[in-house]
C-alpha cells in the first residue's frame, strides 16, 4: 500500500495536508479492518469518514484550481467524480463480517493507488499549466536531457511527433487534415507505449527504486491518450485538439523535468 512520501508534494501546502490526511485515513482503515475487535464496524465508521473527506478535499481541490483559472479543472472533475462513482458502487449491508473485511481491502488497496495516481499524474500538474489554447511546438533543449542516451533519444523524438501534429494542426484547407492528425496521433501513442517500456527496462536494470511510480505515471498517460475521442467533438474540433496537444506536451515536458531526470545514469 502507497505511503505520503515527498514526491506527493504539489507545493500548495493545504492541499498537500489534505492529500497526507488522506493518505492517513486509508492507513488507519486498513489498521482498523485489520484488529480483532469490532474492526467491521469501527472500519466502516472510518472509512465513511474517508469518503467524505475526499469528497470536501476535492471541492476544494477544485475551488483552488478555478481560482487560478487552471486549464485542467474539467479534467479533474471528471477524474475525482470516477473515484467517488467508484467507492460508492461498494455495498457492504446484508454481507457477513469476513466478506466485508475482504472487500474493504480491496478497496483500500484501490484508493491508494488510485490517490498515488492521480496526486503524481494530475495533481502535481496544478498550476503548472497556461490557460492557452494554442500551444507552441516545444523544441528539445539541453534542459531536457537526462544524461542517457537511449531515454534522450526518445523524448526527442516524442516532441518531434508533437511537432508534427502541431504542423498538421495548422494546415488549412486540407480536407482530410483530421484523419492526417487521427494518423500522427496513433503514431505517437505507439511511440508513447515502446518508449515507456524501454524507460522501464531500463530503470529495472539499474534497481532504480522509482520504478513503481514510473509505471504508474506511464499507465496513467497511456489511459488519458486513449481516451481523446474526436467522434465526441461536433464543433470546434480545432479547439478540442490545442487543449489536447496542450495537456500533452506540459505532461511531458513535466514528466521529464521533474521526473525521468531524477533516473540515474548508468
Ligand atoms: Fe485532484
Ligand atoms: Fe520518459
Ligand atoms: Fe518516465
Amino acid at each position: 500500500m502507497f505511503t505520503f512520501t515527498k514526491d506527493c508534494l504539489i507545493g500548495v501546502p493545504e492541499i498537500d495536508d489534505e492529500h497526507k490526511r488522506l493518505f492517513e485515513l486509508i492507513a488507519e482503515v486498513d489498521t482498523a479492518v485489520k484488529a480483532d475487535d469490532n474492526s467491521v464496524t469501527t472500519a466502516m465508521a472510518l472509512l465513511n469518514e474517508l469518503k467524505q473527506y475526499a469528497v470536501t478535499h476535492f471541492t476544494h481541490e477544485e475551488a483552488y484550481m478555478a481560482s487560478i483559472h487552471d486549464p485542467e479543472l474539467e479534467r479533474q472533475q471528471k477524474e475525482h467524480q470516477a473515484f467517488v462513482d467508484k467507492v460508492n458502487s461498494y455495498r457492504f449491508s446484508d454481507i457477513n463480517d469476513e466478506t466485508a473485511k475482504e472487500l474493504i481491502l480491496e478497496l483500500l488497496e484501490y484508493l491508494s493507488k488510485w490517490l498515488m495516481g492521480h496526486i503524481l499524474g494530475s495533481d502535481i500538474l496544478i498550476g503548472q499549466f497556461e490557460p492557452s489554447n494554442k500551444p507552441t511546438i516545444p523544441v528539445f533543449t539541453e534542459k531536457y536531457k537526462t544524461g542517457i542516451a537511449m531515454i534522450d533519444e526518445e523524448h526527442k523524438t516524442l516532441f518531434d511527433i508533437i511537432g508534427k501534429i502541431h504542423k498538421a494542426i495548422d494546415v488549412e484547407l486540407v480536407h482530410d487534415k483530421f484523419d492526417l492528425i487521427l494518423d500522427i496521433l496513433d503514431e505517437l501513442k505507439e511511440y508513447t507505449s515502446v518508449h515507456f517500456a524501454d524507460e522501464e527496462n531500463y530503470m529495472k536494470e539499474i534497481g532504480y527504486d522509482g520504478l513503481v511510480q514510473q509505471q504508474l505515471l506511464h499507465q496513467k498517460f497511456i489511459e488519458t491518450l486513449e481516451e481523446l475521442n474526436l467522434d465526441e467533438v461536433d464543433e470546434n474540433q480545432e479547439a478540442y485538439l490545442y487543449e489536447f496537444l496542450n495537456f500533452l506536451q506540459n505532461w511531458l515536458i513535466n514528466h521529464i523535468l521533474k521526473v525521468d531526470k531524477l533516473i540515474p545514469v548508468k
